[in-house]
């Protein structure tokens, strides 16, 4: 398989010594450190503060954190140990709302406990079979990226500008990406794109992280600041728009990064292709549209003082910190996955790609 081929970041692993490894981002671009996570607490802080961040990354964190955790379980008794399990699973998935990733991980891992449970195994075995469903979602995940690597690139033309907003890349993930993954497809077939990056405010996401994972495999990027996005359309510099998702509800309304519907209607406006990249696993069937996706509400001191050392924002303001928006359907043109291109309408085509 290629993917070997194309970038990635070592967002976290499972060491020699059945340590879970996470690579901080929030130390990025500046500090390449990895931070061992050991308990349900450690994992829950590391995802809630965006030490590991993007949708199946928190994903994949999750479900090795479940199966790390577990080992601090000293119960005996087959039926406890997996009370103990769900309740840590139960406290995981609260870490963050809106990547549906998180939750659609930790019952996947719930399901392999409960297959173990059935055949009547010690709690070392439900270990086991924690560790391996882990170990086969992160197998999964790399996989997964490929694919809508392939699929992505069949969208798109040598030369061509592109547009990404926050961080939908290899560091967002445990493969090479999803909205990144065919720009690095098309990095290794000498495409030549040409990428311009959002800076992606509040916690930039875009100028730190994507800007990062891109420069460091060659590939022409240029950061611009959130709100420059719609004059460099206007100017003709961007054929495509390519960004992630955190969660697709079942008629194809999409929740990303705050930030994203802005680029999406400037997209509509200009006729510019709007593509959402996102694993099969990000599509939410349960969510009628997106005004049921939940939209996780975050500290406004992100806005008046992260990243910096000086306050950022005049005393005494208010800040509203909203960290996703909702793109809705109509400003979408196709969502691309591991399974295939859908195009509207999104409700059947998202019906028919989850069928079993
Ligand atoms: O708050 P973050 O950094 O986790 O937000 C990430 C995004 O919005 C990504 O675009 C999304 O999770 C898709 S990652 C492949």
């Amino acid at each position: 398989m290629e993917i070997d081929a194309v970038y990635e970041a070592g967002t976290l692993y499972l060491d020699e010594r059945d340590e879970l490894l996470i690579l901080d981002q929030t130390l990025l671009p500046g500090e390449r450190r990895y931070i061992p996570v050991k308990t349900a607490q450690e994992v829950w802080q590391a995802i809630y503060q965006l030490k590991v961040r993007g949708a199946p990354a928190i994903g994949v964190a999750a479900a090795y954190g479940l199966y790390v955790a577990s080992k601090n379980i000293e119960e005996n008794d087959a039926g406890k140990f997996c009370d103990k399990v769900r309740e840590m699973s139960a406290y995981l998935a609260g870490a963050r709302p809106t990547a549906v990733n998180l939750t659609w991980a930790l019952e996947r891992m719930e399901g392999a406990l409960n297959l173990a449970r059935a055949a009547g195994v010690p709690p070392q075995a439900l270990r086991q079979a924690l560790k391996e469903e882990a170990l086969a979602i992160h197998r999964e995940d790399r996989q997964v990226c490929f694919s809508i690597a392939q699929n992505g690139l069949t969208l798109l033309k040598k030369g061509m500008g592109l547009l990404t907003h926050c961080n939908a890349g290899a560091l967002a993930t445990t493969g090479c990406g999803t909205a990144l993954a065919p720009i690095y497809l098309g990095q290794a077939r000498g495409y030549g794109f040409r990428v311009f990056a959002d800076e992606t405010r509040p916690l930039l996401q875009g100028a730190r992280l994507t800007a990062y994972e891109l420069a460091d495999a060659g590939v022409d990027v240029t950061v611009i600041c959130d709100n420059m996005a719609a004059s460099v359309m206007a100017q003709g510099r961007i054929d495509a728009v390519l960004v992630g998702c955190d969660r697709v509800a079942a008629n194809g309304d999409a929740a990303n990064k705050i930030g994203t519907l802005s680029v999406a209607l400037a997209a509509k406006h200009y006729g510019i292709p709007f593509y959402v990249c996102a694993p099969t696993s990000t599509l939410d069937p349960a969510c009628p549209d997106g005004a049921q996706i939940p939209i996780e509400q975050r500290d406004g001191a992100e806005i008046a003082q992260m990243w910096y050392r000086a306050p950022m924002v005049a005393e005494g303001a208010k800040t509203y910190n909203p960290a996703f928006d909702v793109t809705g359907h109509e400003l979408i043109t196709a969502l691309i996955t591991e399974k295939g291109v859908l195009y509207p309408p999104f409700d059947r085509a998202i019906a028919a790609v989850l069928r079993p």
